[in-house]
């Protein structure tokens, strides 16, 4: 491993004021996104969407890194350039999302692992050989009803996949972007979440640590400590700060090289008021706290695009102005005030 490539390869990624913009889902899960809009999931609609997502000029004063999916690193803008070449032009690092998805668990109901380790040395190596320059490998943790999940196992098994792939990664000279969601779906409060997600990220450390990951060639992605969607009781945007912040501190080494957030469900304009809370408050964390946003990003120019030709540039507008909004937030200087102006 390169070290001095590595270095410079997590300090673009986690350059102050920028984020990351995931737009790496899977098929399933795009063509739910498009369903959303009455758009048909074609190769073309896919990938005329993640064109217009990714040849927005300035974006890279307010994004880092982008992710994509297997059949974008592929993909050609219309003039013919491939889209790992356009990001680069624009400043932004191309990454790749290596997991195979999450399977049901055996033996645990409910559960679930994330598979794609078989092979998983030579794909980096292809996707390497493409530009990719980090990677992300997502394991998904339910909360269960009366403290039923997650179970031990569950946290084990995931744990020990996201060490084998961030190890892989770093082999690779490819950033492990390393991310345990927890699940905001159940009717659970935010003290369970907290709870649930100190213990998936104390798992995840033990593991990266036993299998010798370099942290500080490392990223982590999760989600903030917020209330179940179900939960009567939703905290606010105070709290959700303090909590996460106070989680972050108490299971996440100072050696990691940044936070990234997902949105997970969270409203645009609620994903970024929170991440603003955070850094507004916390000014001087071991670690920058930025976003690795999905759909808190694309949401709104998706909405007003839905597959309109006429409406790329509108569209467009829409994306940069949420890519400006959490580059803002990632310093605390994002105001309400920007959303009305929109
Ligand atoms: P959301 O921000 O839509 O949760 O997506 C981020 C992501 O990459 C999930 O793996």
């Amino acid at each position: 491993m390169d070290e001095s490539i590595m270095d410079s390869t997590t300090q673009e990624l986690m350059a102050r004021g920028k984020g990351i913009l995931a737009i790496d889902e899977s098929l399933p899960t795009i063509g739910k996104r498009f369903a959303s809009v009455g758009v048909k999931s074609t190769k073309d609609n896919r990938r005329a969407w993640r064109e217009l997502l990714i040849d927005t000029p300035e974006s890279g004063q307010y994004i880092s890194g982008v992710i994509l999916f297997d059949e974008t690193i592929r993909q050609q803008a219309v003039d013919g350039t491939p889209f790992s070449w356009l990001l680069q032009k624009l400043g932004i690092l191309p990454g790749i999302k290596v997991d195979m998805g999450a399977r049901p668990l055996a033996g645990c109901p409910g559960e679930k692992v994330t598979e794609g380790l078989d092979g998983l040395r030579e794909r980096l190596q292809e996707y390497h050989g493409m530009s990719a320059q980090f990677a992300k490998w997502r394991a998904v943790i339910s909360i269960g009803e009366e403290g039923s999940l997650p179970s031990a196992c569950c946290l084990h098994v995931n744990a020990h996949a996201l060490g084998r792939y961030a190890a892989l990664c770093q082999e690779a000279e490819i950033i492990p972007v390393v991310e345990p969601e927890v699940l905001m779906e159940g009717n659970h409060d935010q003290a369970r979440c907290r709870e649930v997600t100190a213990r998936t990220l104390q798992a995840v450390f033990a593991e990266l640590e036993r299998q010798g990951v370099a942290l500080e060639h490392t990223v982590l992605k999760t989600g903030m400590v917020v209330s179940g969607k179900d939960c009567p009781e939703q905290a606010a945007i105070a709290q959700v700060a303090e909590q996460t912040v106070q989680c972050l501190q108490e299971c996440v080494p100072a050696a990691v090289a940044g936070v990234v957030f997902l949105s997970g469900g969270q409203a645009p304009t609620t994903a970024t008021a929170h991440l603003n809370a955070m850094n507004a408050a916390y000014p001087d964390l071991p670690w920058p706290l930025s976003f690795s946003y999905g759909r808190a990003l694309q949401e709104p120019a998706l909405q007003h695009w839905a597959g309109q030709a006429d409406r790329v540039e509108s569209a467009r507008a829409l994306l940069l102005h949420r890519e400006k909004c959490n580059s803002l937030a990632c310093t605390g200087r994002y105001a309400e005030s920007l959303e009305v102006a929109s």
